[in-house]
């Protein structure tokens, strides 16, 4: 029998206030594992702590911004001193920014770079930190189909989310010495608010335009043209933190009904 138990293991799981990162922290938490949340705003961060207890296991909340060290530092700690270990990271928080080469400012080209790549270089280095004397531990990055090639859309939303796939694979080669995996997912197109973010960029507040927009967007790039949904995401986050992917580290898995197959 396939079954993922993770019980009494506690995840770390970012931009879990909403979104991606809350449907991963549902998945993990039903597998059995405590889950600590940090979100930058910090209702979101509780209120989905809150949802998790139902599943009866140990769920924290706390208002992080994930390009302040200190923070990040603070999470890590109070998961460990709550739970008394750290197992799995999920570092799925995230922005994008909806300008071209044309638009964007230096000030978004920043906070792409922080709240994407130094956000998970905090995560992943944390995790290193921690895990390295278990000798054991799951760090799942979140790329994107987006850091596969060039994007004319969203190009420095891209160029973080090719940093990613690059960052996790350095991390992979220096941590497997510790027995810890790194991987990352590289999500398609879901609608979560960060997609109603770009749908808004391209329709405004035309509701029928917007609908014409996702149903385009999803016929011109996804193979299996329907929509994704957070679980096939929340999906593969657990099956690589499994006992049963012990042998993947170093990988971005794409998650995307074929719109990218390398
Ligand atoms: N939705 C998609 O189609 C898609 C596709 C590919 C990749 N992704 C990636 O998936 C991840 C989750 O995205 P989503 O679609 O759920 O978006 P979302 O906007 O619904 O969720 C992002 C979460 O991150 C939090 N966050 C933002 N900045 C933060 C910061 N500085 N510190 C802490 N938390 C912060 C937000 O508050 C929010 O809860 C992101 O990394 C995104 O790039 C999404």
């Amino acid at each position: 029998m396939f079954t993922i138990d993770l019980k009494d293991r506690t995840a770390i799981v970012t931009g879990a206030g909403r979104g991606l990162g809350f449907e991963v922290a549902k998945s993990l938490a039903d597998c059995g594992a405590n889950i600590v949340i940090g979100d930058i705003i910090a209702a979101n961060a509780e209120a989905s702590a809150k949802e998790l207890e139902k599943m009866h296991v140990k769920a924290f909340g706390f208002k992080c911004d994930v390009t302040v060290q200190s923070d990040m530092a603070n999470l890590f700690k109070e998961a460990k001193a709550k739970t008394g270990r750290i197992d799995i990271v999920v570092n799925a928080a995230g922005i994008t920014v909806t300008e071209n080469i044309d638009t964007i400012s230096v000030d978004q080209i920043k906070s792409l770079i922080d709240i994407n790549v130094m956000g998970t270089e905090y995560g992943c280095k944390l995790a290193l930190d921690y895990m390295k004397d278990q000798g054991y531990g799951k760090v799942v990055n979140f790329s994107s189909t987006a850091g596969r090639m060039a994007n004319r859309a969203l190009p420095h939303y891209a160029m973080t989310k090719a940093a990613i796939i690059n960052l996790t694979q350095s991390y992979a080669a220096h941590a497997a010495a510790y027995g810890i995996n790194y991987n990352a997912v590289a999500p398609g197109i879901i609608r979560t608010a960060m997609w109603e973010q770009i749908l808004i960029a391209r329709a405004g507040d035309d509701l029928e335009k917007r609908e014409e927009h996702w149903l385009a967007a999803l016929k011109a790039n996804i193979p299996m043209n329907k929509a994704q949904e957070a679980i096939d995401i929340a999906n593969a986050v657990v099956f690589l933190c499994s006992d049963q992917a012990r042998y993947i580290t170093g990988q971005t898995l794409n998650v995307c009904g074929g719109m990218r197959m390398n």
